[in-house]
């Protein structure tokens, strides 16, 4: 990060404690960060520790004649390459959302045309109400990027997703974000599969899962911030494409493996999609209406298994096959089965029992289980699960390429 310019801008959150801890760490790493602190945030941290950790002055005011003088707020932001936002408070997210600007840093974000990365902070409920989920929403459409938040014990004493990433987590992001292409998977070819599969029964049913994309669409995401030239292959979901990653949409897991296998070659594979195991023996051409008084009765046949099929694929292999084992009970046994029933190299297990809040939710509690072990992973936001499986996929090749 050597001569990058960073403007963060504190807003208010007790997560802002934090965020003293990240200036350090990215001028460690060569970065010049200047600041802007909103009102909330000079709640929680002072200007002058901010001035101090930077050494650079602390902008807080909108309308102050000696920073206008000095430096606009327009050349606040443009003479920066990335704006971080962290802690970003639900607040300001809406602020964002809605091109509000009655604040210097509302004013700064609206007046900028550089990248923003958001480090949301906030507790459980407002992290889940309908209106940051659309802000939030409107705000990744727009290409916003964001880290975290995770899951854990939160400073208001209740539990659940909203805990500020932690600095390391952010700085991983910004530097992903800073330095595209040239980080350590640069070469690399990824197919990463994401989403449920819809298997048809006749115009207007069909069987689905409650898949949510959102881990799959993380890893691919992840995988690309680190270089590699990455393909995700998904089923249908709401959620957006990843910035810099080629997608194919697909339906059905047999669409799905169709465009695996014309993904292929590639290095890595990551199957994150909730495959229908079975579809419906025969498509209905019309409608099935309810005639007589019996259900009419629906015969299955299997899906081909997209996992199995990648880990078999003879010299068209990818070097690394990741599956994924969703499971209600006995977690890692099931999915050390699972590991050499599939033929794949790792799999990453995870609950999906009523109440782990898996499905659709923002965090995931997960185990890497290779040959050689198991790790057990922290309750993680699902794009820090991204970025550590990235890691760790990025660890494996280097050591197989020297
Ligand atoms: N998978 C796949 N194609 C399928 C079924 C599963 O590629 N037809 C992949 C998933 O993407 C995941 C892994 O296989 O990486 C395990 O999926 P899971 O649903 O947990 O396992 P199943 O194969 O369905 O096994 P079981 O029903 O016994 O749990």
């Amino acid at each position: 990060m050597n001569g990058k310019r960073l403007l963060l801008i504190v807003s208010g959150g007790i997560a802002a404690y934090k965020s003293l801890e990240l200036i350090r760490r990215l001028r460690e790493r060569g970065a010049a960060v200047r600041c802007v602190l909103t009102a909330g945030g000079a709640q929680f941290v002072t200007p002058l520790s901010l001035a101090a950790l930077t050494e650079e002055k602390v902008h807080c005011e909108l309308f102050s004649l000696t920073d206008e003088s000095e430096m606009g707020h327009i050349q606040l932001s443009r003479s920066a390459d990335l704006l971080v936002v962290a802690p970003a408070s639900a607040d300001i997210l809406a602020k964002m959302a809605h091109g509000l600007a009655d604040d210097l840093a509302s004013t700064v974000l609206l007046a900028t045309d550089t990248p923003v990365l958001v480090a949301p902070a906030m507790n459980v409920r407002m992290w889940q109400h309908p209106a940051t989920r659309a802000n939030l929403a409107l705000l990744e459409q727009r290409g916003v990027h964001r880290v975290g938040p995770n899951e854990g014990d939160m400073a208001c004493g209740e539990y659940g997703p909203g805990r500020m990433a932690e600095p390391d987590e952010i700085v991983a992001a910004i530097s992903g974000l800073l330095e595209p292409g040239s980080g350590r998977l640069a070469g690399r070819r990824a197919v990463v599969t994401s989403g449920p599969t819809h298997e048809p029964i006749d115009p207007v049913r069909y069987i689905a899962n409650r898949s949510s994309g959102k881990q799959g669409h993380a890893i691919a995401a992840a995988l690309a911030r680190l270089g590699a030239e990455t393909h995700l292959v998904t089923g249908p979901t709401i959620e957006p494409d990843p910035p810099g990653v080629a997608v194919s949409h697909v339906v059905t897991a047999r669409d799905m493996l169709a465009a695996c296998e014309a993904a292929l070659p590639a290095d890595i594979a990551v199957c994150a999609a909730a495959v229908a195991d079975w579809r419906a023996a025969t498509e209905a051409e019309q409608k099935v209406k309810k005639r007589g008084k019996a259900p009419p009765e629906l015969k299955l046949v299997e899906n081909p298994d997209i996992l199995a099929t990648l880990s078999a694929a003879g010299n068209r292999r990818p070097a690394l096959v990741v599956g994924f084992a969703a499971e209600t009970e006995s977690v890692v046994k099931h999915a050390q089965a699972k590991l050499a029933k599939k033929g794949c190299d790792w799999i990453v297990a995870n609950d999906v029992s009523a109440g782990s809040g898996t499905f659709g939710g923002d965090a995931n509690t997960v185990h890497l289980i290779r040959a050689d072990g198991v790790e057990d992973w922290p309750s993680m936001s699902k794009q820090a699960v991204g970025d550590r499986l990235a890691a760790a996929i990025a660890d494996h090749l280097d050591g197989s390429r020297s």
